[in-house]
């Protein structure tokens, strides 16, 4: 049977030009089946702090803000990556998450979370923060779809690859699993 295309969005919460975070997006871009497109987002700097007092008129909410939600709005799954700051989500991150709590675009949106850290820990307090955040708003985002990745700065190659198969082979079933979840909400 043959698939409809899926457009999956990755979201790296680090703005760092050799972010291992955001390499790791590319990893799982290139795990995910050919009948899925990629793509990321990279507005998270351009976004104002959020405000209440600017979000409930439309004439109000920037054009940034706007296209954020459309670009969310559209898409059938997420990938978010992030590192750890400071024992906490990046802000730059949360205040993004925090511009759609009252718009809703990740109601049941099928969702994976990854933190990477070159420390032990794994970013796991970040994680869960992350995870935490996204299940307030009704994202789609089972534990199997989480992942904290310790010692990241080892698990590449000179090239930028991943080379930590293990990794890998966690990644892939993460991607399974998004690619899984918007097949059977298709089929619904
Ligand atoms: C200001 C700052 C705070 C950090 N705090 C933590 C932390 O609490 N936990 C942690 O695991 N790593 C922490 N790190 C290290 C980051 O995990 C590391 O720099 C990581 O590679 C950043 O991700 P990126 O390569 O995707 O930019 C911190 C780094 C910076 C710059």
């Amino acid at each position: 049977m043959e698939h409809a295309a899926i457009r999956i969005l990755g979201i790296s919460g680090s703005l760092r030009e050799k972010s291992a975070n955001s390499r790791l997006l590319t990893a799982v871009a290139e795990l995910l089946p050919v009948e899925a497109t990629y793509e990321t987002y990279d507005g998270l700097a351009e976004l104002p702090h959020f405000n209440p007092d600017l979000d409930g008129d439309e004439q109000w909410r920037s054009e940034a803000v706007q296209s954020w939600r459309k670009l969310l709005g559209s898409v059938d799954a997420v990938v978010i990556c992030t590192p750890e700051y400071a024992r906490g989500l990046p802000g730059s991150l949360k205040n993004a998450l925090d511009w759609i709590v009252s718009s809703g675009e990740f109601v049941d949106k099928p969702t994976a979370a990854i933190s990477a850290s070159p420390y032990p820990e794994g970013g796991a307090v970040t994680l869960e923060s992350l995870t935490g955040t996204l299940r307030m708003m009704s994202a789609n985002i089972p534990d199997e779809r989480t992942l904290p990745i310790p010692g990241i700065t080892l698990k590449f190659a000179a090239d930028g690859r991943l080379k930590d198969e293990a990794l890998v082979s966690d990644l892939q079933k993460l991607a399974d699993s998004l690619v899984r979840d918007v097949r059977s909400r298709e089929a619904k």
